[in-house]
C-alpha cells in the first residue's frame, strides 16, 4: 500500500467557534486550525484587546476570522455569537467549547467560599451548557454532522489538595459532554472532551502566582513521559484539532486526555 501524504488542510470549508479564544489554549488552537485551512474562525471572549488583535492578525492573510466580545454566562450573548456567526459564514461546524476560569484562592471543603463557587460554576458550567446547546441547536436545524468539544481538565480525575470548586466544575463538564453527545448522535454531532494537565498559561500561572518557567519546573516530575519535555498549549491544540477534523469521525463521548500521563507527585 503507497503511503498517505500527511494531510496539512484538515478543516478545509470549515466554519469553527472557540470560546475562550483569546488566550492560551484557545489562542493556540484558533492559530492551528487557521493553519488547517478552516474557512472561518470566531473568536469569542471578553479580553476585547486581546481578542480583537488575534482576530486582526490570522484575517490579514489566513483565513476570514471575526472577535466576538462573548460573555459565556451570559445566555443571550451566546445564542448571538452563534446566530452572528451562521449570518456571516452561513454555517458551524465546530465548536471549541474553552472558557474557563480557576478560583485565585485556594479552598478546601472546610473553607469552600459558595459565592465565588457559584460565580466560577456560572463560566466553568453554565458557559458549557450554554455554548452546547446553542451550537448544537445550530448544527441539527443546519443539518451539520458537527464536532464539539469542551475543555475539562486532568484535575477532574485526581482530584486537588486546593481548588475544590474547579475539580467539580470540570467533572460537570464531562457530565455534559456524555448526555449531549449520547443526545446529539442521533443528528450526526460528535462532542468530547479534551483534558490538558498543567500549562503554564495565565489561568495557571494566575492562579499559582507563579511565572511561566517556575509553574512548567513545579509540574516537570509530574508526567509518565519523564523525556518528553513539558506540556504546551500546542499539545492541547494538536488534540483538539483531531477531534474537529474527519479523522475522528466515529469518535464521540470520549475524554481524551493529554497530560503525558500526570500523576500528583
Ligand atoms: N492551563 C491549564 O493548566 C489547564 C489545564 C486543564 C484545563 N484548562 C482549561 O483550559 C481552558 C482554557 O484555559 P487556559 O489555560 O488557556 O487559560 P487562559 O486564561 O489563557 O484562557 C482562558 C480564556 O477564557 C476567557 N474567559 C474567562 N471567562 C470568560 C467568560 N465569562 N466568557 C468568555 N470568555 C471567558 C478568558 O478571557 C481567557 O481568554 C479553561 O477551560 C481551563 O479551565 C487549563
Amino acid at each position: 500500500m503507497a503511503d498517505r501524504e500527511p494531510c496539512n488542510k484538515k478543516l478545509e470549508g470549515k466554519v469553527a467557534i472557540i470560546t475562550g479564544g483569546a488566550s492560551g489554549i484557545g489562542e493556540a488552537t484558533a492559530q492551528l486550525f487557521a493553519d488547517h485551512g478552516a474557512r472561518a474562525i470566531v473568536i469569542a471572549d471578553i479580553q476585547d484587546e486581546k481578542g480583537e488583535k488575534l482576530a486582526a492578525s490570522i484575517g490579514q492573510n489566513r483565513c476570514a476570522c471575526t472577535y466576538v466580545h462573548c460573555d459565556v454566562t451570559k445566555e443571550q450573548d451566546v445564542e448571538s455569537l452563534v446566530q452572528s456567526t451562521i449570518q456571516l459564514y452561513g454555517r458551524l461546524d465546530i465548536l471549541f467549547c474553552n472558557a474557563g476560569v480557576m478560583s485565585k484562592s485556594q479552598q478546601t471543603i472546610l473553607d469552600l467560599d459558595l459565592s465565588s463557587y457559584e460565580k466560577l460554576f456560572a463560566i466553568n458550567v453554565g458557559g458549557v451548557a450554554a455554548s452546547v446547546k446553542h451550537a448544537g441547536r445550530a448544527m441539527v436545524e443546519g443539518n451539520t454532522k458537527g464536532s464539539i468539544i469542551c475543555t475539562a481538565s486532568v484535575a477532574a480525575r485526581i482530584g486537588s489538595d486546593t481548588h475544590t470548586d474547579y475539580v467539580m466544575s470540570k467533572n460537570a463538564v464531562l457530565a455534559l459532554m456524555r448526555c449531549a453527545s449520547t443526545q446529539l448522535g442521533a443528528h450526526g454531532v460528535r462532542v468530547n472532551c479534551v483534558s490538558p494537565g498543567p500549562v503554564a498559561t495565565p489561568l495557571l500561572c494566575e492562579a499559582f502566582r507563579m511565572g511561566v518557567e517556575e509553574v512548567e519546573t513545579r509540574f516537570a516530575g509530574s508526567y509518565c513521559l519523564i523525556n518528553n519535555g513539558v506540556l504546551k498549549v500546542k499539545h492541547v491544540a494538536d488534540a483538539v484539532l483531531f477531534l474537529a477534523c474527519e479523522e475522528s469521525q466515529f469518535i464521540t463521548g470520549h475524554n481524551l486526555a493529554v497530560d503525558g500521563g500526570f500523576r500528583l507527585s
